[in-house]
């Protein structure tokens, strides 16, 4: 499917900040916290229809959810004062909207959301509205959040010979990115919009947008890094999201080198802590990140619901 040529109506970020900081309120709750911006810069956001926030009778934002077609992903927060019955509100209004939009290019036949394997009553209020956990599904799936250690990074690993490692050169280059961004995930869900709002999201370090290129010029290496302050007291951590190398150059080293110098930056800048979220089996990616000094912190449990036409 190609997706829908939206971009974001205006400059207007007053949305995304509050849902930020919504998140931001109780981090070890939510799954995506520090990336959030990457997820909340997509062309899913913040669509009528597609996106809902809940607001108390003073005005305080309470929850928020947004169908994120690209990811195939139900994201939502709820403030941890909000009561059971609004999380059950959120997911009809989620469960509602995914049927009404199963036949649009907006739509999708099953949506994944995530919750932390220690979040019973999370997990617990997804399956009554309908979401099976994947732990068990024919083909399982749960991902992991790991945290780097920082005693691990030392000098960042050079790129190999003839490529070079670079921040991303701005709006000039969005075209290329996107090319291989859709080249690594072969998805077409990435889009210039998205990558452009991106480059303006008030968070957004254009330091830590980093690309490797090949001995023509060629982009053939990504990673993206973020930094929030939502640790205790403000505790400036770090995400990597996305990471990824073209198909005919992965196995040389470029992975590592991207991601060990987007460490280095991050802890350059002040991050105590840095994340980054994956699949828990044991595929390339999870190697990479355990080489370069992550571990698994937090399991992640990815929960689906299908939808048919009707
Ligand atoms: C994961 C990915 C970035 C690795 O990039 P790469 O350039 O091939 O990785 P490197 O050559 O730098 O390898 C570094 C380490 O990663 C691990 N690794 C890389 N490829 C691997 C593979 N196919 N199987 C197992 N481990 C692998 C190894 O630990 C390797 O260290 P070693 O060379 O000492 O054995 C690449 O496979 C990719 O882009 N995959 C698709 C996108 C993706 O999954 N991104 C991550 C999403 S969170």
């Amino acid at each position: 499917m190609t997706p829908p040529n939206l971009g974001r109506p205006t400059d207007d970020w007053t949305g995304s900040l509050l849902a930020k900081k919504l998140v931001e309120h109780s981090p070890n709750r939510q799954v995506h916290v520090v990336d959030l911006p990457w997820r909340l810069s997509s062309w899913a956001w913040p669509i009528a229809g597609q996106t809902k926030f809940w607001s108390t009778s003073n005005g305080d934002l309470h929850a928020w959810a947004c169908l994120q077609t690209p990811f195939w992903s139900l994201d939502y927060a709820t403030h941890p004062d909000a009561p059971p019955a609004l999380t059950r509100e959120l997911l009809s209004w989620a469960d509602e909207r995914a049927q009404a939009l199963v036949s649009t290019p907006l739509g999708r036949p099953m949506w994944f959301t995530f919750a932390f394997a220690d979040q019973t009553d999370v997990i617990q209020a997804l399956e009554a509205a309908g979401f099976e956990p994947q732990t068990t599904a024919a083909e399982p799936w749960s991902m992991v959040l790991m945290r780097h250690d920082p005693s691990a990074i030392g000098t960042s690993t050079p790129v190999p010979t003839g490529f070079t490692l670079r921040p991303l050169a701005g709006a000039s280059e969005v075209a290329a990115y996107v090319a291989l961004h859709r080249g690594i995930f072969n998805s077409d869900s990435m889009t210039e919009d998205w990558r452009r709002t991106v480059l303006k999201d008030p968070s957004y370090a254009a330091d830590l947008d980093l690309v490797i290129t090949n001995p023509d010029g060629e982009l053939a290496a990504l990673c993206v890094g973020w930094l929030s302050g939502t640790g205790p007291g403000g505790r400036l951590s770090g995400q990597i999201e996305p990471l990824g190398v073209a198909s005919r150059y992965r196995g040389r080293g470029l992975g590592r080198a991207i991601a060990t110098e987007c460490l280095r930056r991050m802890y350059a800048k002040g991050a105590l802590d840095v994340y980054v979220e994956t699949d828990s089996h044991g595929d390339a990616a999870l190697s990479l990140y355990e080489s370069v000094g992550y571990a698994v912190e937090r399991t992640v449990i990815v929960l689906r619901k299908d939808y048919q036409p009707t």
